[in-house]
């Protein structure tokens, strides 16, 4: 019985992840220089109403548009405004979508035209370290097992991981718990269960890890001013592995991966990947 529950479960959250997905697709798509973080708000909250569904953002605790755009030193909840992006700018975008009462919520950095060798390393062990991090969840895997491994990879890298924010238990509720800590030690924290379904959102700095937040009241920051990168799933956990609800569509383990030039795609090929990225 407790089987059959989750995997309803599962399938809403898929339902309502690929609606965000989907959106994050067609955002991709309109990303250059000269277009305004408010141009990418309207296409997110048409996206989702489209498809039946809310954007959860919209309104939530008083937050005024339908996603967040976190661009260059912007580490999260950045809100979309009239200003320009321009050559060289990365931004995060992150949407939520609620359908039929359930959640999905994924971001991806985008780059603006072309980006600096600097932050095109950010990004990329960024999204390497979320995607390390899925492949260990199953079954009985501490939560500090996931914090560790992206810790791991991104100081590694020389970066520094976000302690201010986490990922997050989703559901018929946006954020609820456990919190999903991005750094710690193997073997601490929660035992995770089949059948819970969070979110891995790593925000990496490229200097220190520390972030304040803006007189907005949501803009968070790094206080050195160095480049933030994100990106985010969210998963389900089962006795194997987990399922990714946020990859919408076959190509879109690829469509990361050729977004990021890892045209080797040795990790994207793992999440059925059929060639496309070869
Ligand atoms: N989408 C963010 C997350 O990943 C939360 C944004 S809250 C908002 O958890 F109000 F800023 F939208
Ligand atoms: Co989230
Ligand atoms: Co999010």
């Amino acid at each position: 019985l407790m089987n059959v529950d989750y995997k309803e479960a599962f399938e809403k959250t898929k339902v309502a992840g690929s609606i965000a997905a989907g959106a994050l697709d067609e955002v991709g798509k309109i990303i250059k220089p000269g277009i305004s973080t408010e141009q990418i708000d309207k296409l997110c909250y048409e996206y989702i109403n489209d498809h039946g569904a809310y954007s959860a953002p919209l309104f939530y605790r008083g937050f005024p548009k339908s996603c967040c755009t976190s661009t260059n030193h912007v580490v999260c909840n950045g809100i979309p405004s009239e200003n320009i992006l321009k050559e060289g700018d990365i931004v995060n975008v992150d949407v939520t979508a609620l359908k039929n009462g359930w959640h999905g919520d994924t971001s991806r950095t985008f780059k603006v035209g072309k980006v600096s060798v600097k932050a095109e390393k950010l990004i990329k062990a960024t999204y390497e370290s979320m995607m390390e991090a899925i492949e260990i969840i199953k079954d009985g895997v501490h939560l500090g097992d996931i914090g560790s491994t992206i810790q791991t990879y991104v100081e590694k890298e020389g970066f520094s991981v976000v302690q201010d924010f986490c990922g997050h238990g989703i559901g018929e509720t946006f954020h609820k718990e456990p919190n999903v800590l991005h750094y710690g030690e193997k073997g601490s924290g929660e035992k995770i269960k089949t059948g819970m379904i969070f979110t891995i959102e790593p925000m990496i700095n490229y200097g220190n890890y520390e972030t304040k937040t803006l007189n907005d009241g949501w803009t968070a920051v790094t206080k050195d001013k160095s480049l933030s990168a994100q990106f985010e799933h969210t998963i389900g956990v089962t006795k194997e592995g987990c399922e990714i609800f946020t990859t919408g569509a076959w190509t879109w383990a690829s469509v990361d991966a050729c977004m990021l030039g890892l045209h080797a795609c040795v990790r994207a090929c793992v999440h059925a990947c059929v060639g496309a990225c070869a």
